[in-house]
C-alpha cells in the first residue's frame, strides 16, 4: 500500500542519551558571542551556582565560524568549550545552518526562498532557506563537517543540536529548486502521470497533466488550488527538510557516532512539519514550548504539548531544549511569568517525561530582535526573582534526580496526525466552525481536568494498549488507519469519535458513500448531510446537553442512540450515539459539546472503560513510574493550598508523607511512593 501512514508511527529512538549524565540536565542557550571575555567568566560562575549542567552553543554562529566561504575562525568556541569543560558543563553544540552568512546569500541567490505569493525573501534574518538547494546542502554539510572534526574528540560535547526549529517560521518554499524536487517527489509517491491525475481529481476543473513539467507548486491562484497538490506539496516540504536534517545528522555520525543528534521540535506549534516521521531519524526527542501569555489555561496547554512530545519519543525521556524565565517577546502583549510560575512550567514538563528542562536563554540579548525577551539571566541581573528563581529550580532538579529515566503510563490516547490538520485548514470547508485543534484542546482540558493522563498516537499506530482512544474532528483518515481503528474497536478498545471525521482519505478524496465513509461500520451509522449551525445557534439535545457549531442528519445501523436532536436543523436525529463492535465498543458525538456537557459525556466514558477520576480543576496530578518507584508530582496551579492522598517521601522537602500531602498554592510537591508491583 503505497501510501501506508504506518510509517509514520513513532518507534522510539535509537537508545542513546547524552554521556556522563548522572541526574537531570538544566541549563539553557548560551550565546556568549555576542558578549566580551569577562561576562563568559562571570556568566560561568554564575551558571555553578545555578547547578547548570548544559548549554547549546552556536546555533546561529555560522558566519562567526566561517567569515568567508571556506575560511574558518574556531579559536573563540575553542576557548568556550574548555571554560565550560572546566567548569564540568556540558555542551550541546548545534549546526549554526538556521542563519546562512551574508557571503551565502550574495553568492548564491537562487537559494532563497520564495513565498506562495511570489515573493522572494531576503536574507538578514534567520529561518527558511530553500531546502532543496544543492549549494545550502552542500555548504550546510560543509559548516557542519569542520564543526564535527573539530569537537568531536571533546569530552564537553554530549550533543548535537542540529540547525533550529526546522519548519518555522515558514516551511514551504516555492523557488525553482523546490519545484523540481516536488516534481521529482511526485515521481516517487506516484510513478506515472495517470496515478497522478487520478489521485489528484484533475479533471475537476480541467486541471489534467500531459507532462511532468507542467506541475508547479501549488502558487498562489484566482481561486481555489487543487487541494491534494496543497497537501502533497506540505508532505514533499516536510520531507525537503527532514532531507536536510539528515544530511547534517549523517554527516555528525561519521565523526561522533556515541554522541546523540536532536533537532528541536515544537510539538504542537508547528504544524507543518510531520513529527510522527521525524521523530525516528533523531538520537533524542527535544522540544520548545512557549506559553501562550494571555490564555488562562496556558499550563493545559503546555501539559498537552508535553504529552504529545514524550508520545512522538515512544515513552522514552526527553528534553525540554527552550522554554522562557518570564515573558517572550513575539506575542501581542508579553505578559511575565508571575511567581512560582516557571518552576511549575518547568515541573509539569518534567512530570510528563522530560529528563532536562533548558531555557531560551542564559543571559539577556542587548541588542537584536529579542533584546526583550526574558533569560535565565535579565539585563537586571542576579539580583533579581528571576534569577533567584533560576537557582531555586536548579536546586529543585537536584532533588528530583531520581526520577531520571521513570516513565510516565497512559491508558488513554488521543489521535493526532498532522495530515489531518493540513488537509481540514485548506479552504471551503462546509463550516469554519470545523477547527481540529479546538477539539482536541476541548477533550484534552477536561481529561487534564480530571487527572487522567494522556498520549498521543498517529491513527495507525498500534493502539491496543488504550482502554480509551478518542478521535476529536479527524477529518483525513487513511483506509490503513481506519482498519487500524476497526481492530482496536473489535479488539475490545473503546473509541470516542467527534463529528467531522473520517471523511475523506489521503489524497482529501471523499470516501465513496455516506460519510464517515472509513468508518460507518465501526460507529454503525450514516450521515445523510451535514448540517453546521449558524454563528451563536445552539441545539439541544435530549439528554439535557446542549452543542454548538455542528449537527448531523444520522440514520443509525446498529449503533444505539443515546440522545437525540430535539431541536434546530437535526430535530429528531440521533445526536449522541454508541455502537458495539466486536468486544469494543464506538460512541459518536455528532456536535460541539463544550463546559459540563463534554464533562459529563467524558466522565460517563471513562466510567465505561473503568477509569474512576475527580474533577480537580487547577490540581495537575501525574505519575512517572520505574523499578525504583513512583513519582507523582501534584502542582497546584490555584491561589488555594490543596492536600492530596499519598503516601511516601516527599523529594523537594524530604518528608514523610503518610495519606496526605499539603501542596501549598502556586506550588508543585513530588512524592516518591513504594516501588511499582511487577
Ligand atoms: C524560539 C527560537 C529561539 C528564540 C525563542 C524566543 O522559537 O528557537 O531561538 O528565538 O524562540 O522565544
Amino acid at each position: 500500500m503505497p501510501f501506508d501512514s504506518l510509517s509514520r508511527v513513532a518507534k522510539g529512538q535509537s537508545g542513546l542519551w547524552m554521556r556522563g549524565t548522572t541526574g537531570l540536565r538544566y541549563g539553557g542557550d548560551y550565546n556568549p558571542e555576542q558578549w566580551p571575555l569577562e561576562v563568559w567568566v562571570d556568566d560561568i560562575a554564575l551558571m555553578k551556582d545555578a547547578g547548570i549542567n548544559l548549554v547549546s552553543l552556536g546555533i546561529f554562529s555560522w558566519v562567526l565560524l566561517e567569515p568567508r566561504e571556506g575560511e574558518y575562525d574556531f579559536a573563540w568556541l575553542d576557548k568556550l568549550f574548555d571554560m565550560l569543560h572546566a567548569a564540568g558543563i556540558d555542551i550541546d553544540l548545534a549546526t549554526p545552518t538556521a542563519a546562512p552568512p551574508a557571503w551565502f546569500w550574495k553568492k548564491y541567490p537562487a537559494a532563497r526562498p520564495v513565498t506562495r505569493d511570489g515573493v522572494r525573501l531576503a536574507g538578514g534574518s534567520r529561518g527558511l532557506v530553500s531546502p532543496s538547494s544543492p549549494e545550502y546542502r552542500r555548504a550546510a554539510a560543509n559548516i557542519t563537517e569542520q564543526l564535527a572534526r573539530r569537537y568531536a574528540g571533546h569530552p564537553a560535547l554530549v550533543l548535537w543540536h542540529v540547525h533550529n526549529e526546522y519548519g518555522a517560521p515558514i516551511s514551504e518554499s516555492y523557488d525553482d529548486y523546490s519545484v523540481a524536487a516536488f516534481r521529482l517527489w511526485l515521481q516517487k509517491r506516484y510513478g506515472t502521470l495517470p496515478a497522478l491525475n487520478e489521485a489528484w481529481g484533475t479533471p475537476f476543473w480541467g486541471q489534467c497533466y500531459g507532462e511532468w513539467d507542467e506541475i508547479d507548486a501549488p502558487r498562489l491562484s484566482a481561486s481555489v488550488t487543487n487541494q491534494t497538490q496543497r497537501l502533497d506539496f506540505k508532505r514533499f516540504s516536510s520531507d525537503a527538510l527532514l532531507e536536510c536534517f539528515i544530511n547534517e545528522r549523517d554527516t555528525i555520525r561519521r565523526f561522533t557516532p556515541e554522541i546523540p543528534v536532536t533537532t528541536n521540535f515544537m510539538a504542537t506549534n508547528c504544524l507543518s512539519v510531520d513529527y510522527w516521521k521525524w521523530s525516528r531519524e533523531v538520537d533524542i526527542i527535544s522540544n520548545d514550548h512557549y506559553l501562550v501569555a494571555e490564555r488562562a489555561d496556558n499550563h493545559i496547554l503546555l501539559a498537552m504539548d508535553a504529552d504529545l512530545t514524550r508520545s512522538l519519543a515512544g515513552g522514552s525521556p526527553w528534553i525540554l531544549m527552550e522554554h522562557s524565565t518570564g515573558a517572550v517577546n513575539w506575542q501581542p502583549r508579553n505578559i511575565a511569568k508571575r511567581a512560582g510560575e516557571l518552576a511549575r512550567n518547568s515541573l509539569s514538563h518534567l512530570a510528563r517525561g522530560a529528563d532536562g528542562i533548558l531555557f531560551f536563554q542564559f543571559r539577556a540579548s542587548r541588542y537584536g530582535a529579542e533584546k526583550f525577551h526574558s533569560a535565565m539571566l535579565p539585563h537586571a541581573g542576579a539580583g533579581t526573582r528571576a534569577w533567584r528563581e533560576v537557582v531555586e529550580l536548579g536546586a529543585t532538579l537536584g532533588c528530583l534526580e531520581p526520577i531520571r529515566t521513570s516513565r510516565v503510563h497512559a491508558r488513554v490516547a488521543i489521535l493526532w496526525d498532522v495530515e489531518s490538520f493540513w488537509a481540514q485548514d485548506l479552504e471551503w470547508r462546509p463550516s469554519v466552525e470545523l477547527d481540529h485543534r479546538e477539539r482536541i484542546e476541548a477533550f484534552y482540558s477536561v481529561l487534564w481536568n480530571r487527572s487522567v493522563t494522556i498520549d498521543f498516537a498517529h491513527p495507525a499506530a498500534e493502539l491496543g494498549g488504550y482502554d480509551l482512544v478518542i478521535a476529536p474532528s479527524l477529518y483525513l483518515l487513511g483506509p490503513a488507519s481506519a482498519a487500524n481503528l476497526a481492530t482496536y474497536v473489535n479488539g475490545g478498545g473503546t473509541l470516542l469519535m467527534s463529528y467531522f471525521s473520517g471523511i475523506v482519505d489521503e489524497q482529501d478524496a471523499v470516501y465513496p458513500g455516506a460519510a464517515p465513509g472509513a468508518l460507518r461500520d465501526v460507529l454503525g451509522l450514516s450521515i445523510h448531510e451535514f448540517l453546521p449551525l449558524r454563528d451563536h445557534e445552539s441545539v439541544s439535545l435530549s439528554d439535557g446537553r446542549f452543542g454548538t457549531g455542528w449537527a448531523d442528519d444520522i440514520q443509525v445501523s446498529t449503533a444505539e442512540v443515546v440522545a437525540r436532536y430535539v431541536d434546530g436543523p437535526a430535530a429528531g436525529s440521533p445526536a449522541i450515539t454508541r455502537n458495539t463492535l466486536g468486544s469494543g465498543s464506538a460512541w459518536y458525538v455528532s456536535t460541539r459539546l463544550a463546559g459540563a456537557g463534554l464533562e459529563a459525556l467524558l466522565g460517563e466514558v471513562l466510567t465505561s472503560v473503568g477509569i474512576e477520576s475527580t474533577s480537580t480543576p487547577g490540581i495537575e496530578v501525574v505519575t512517572r513510574t520505574s523499578d525504583h518507584g513512583d513519582f507523582t508530582f501534584v502542582i497546584n496551579h490555584t491561589d488555594i493550598d490543596a492536600d492530596y492522598t499519598a503516601f511516601g517521601i516527599e523529594l523537594t522537602t524530604g518528608d514523610t508523607i503518610s495519606g496526605s500531602v499539603l501542596v501549598p498554592a502556586g506550588l508543585t510537591r513530588v512524592v516518591r511512593g513504594v516501588p511499582t508491583e511487577a
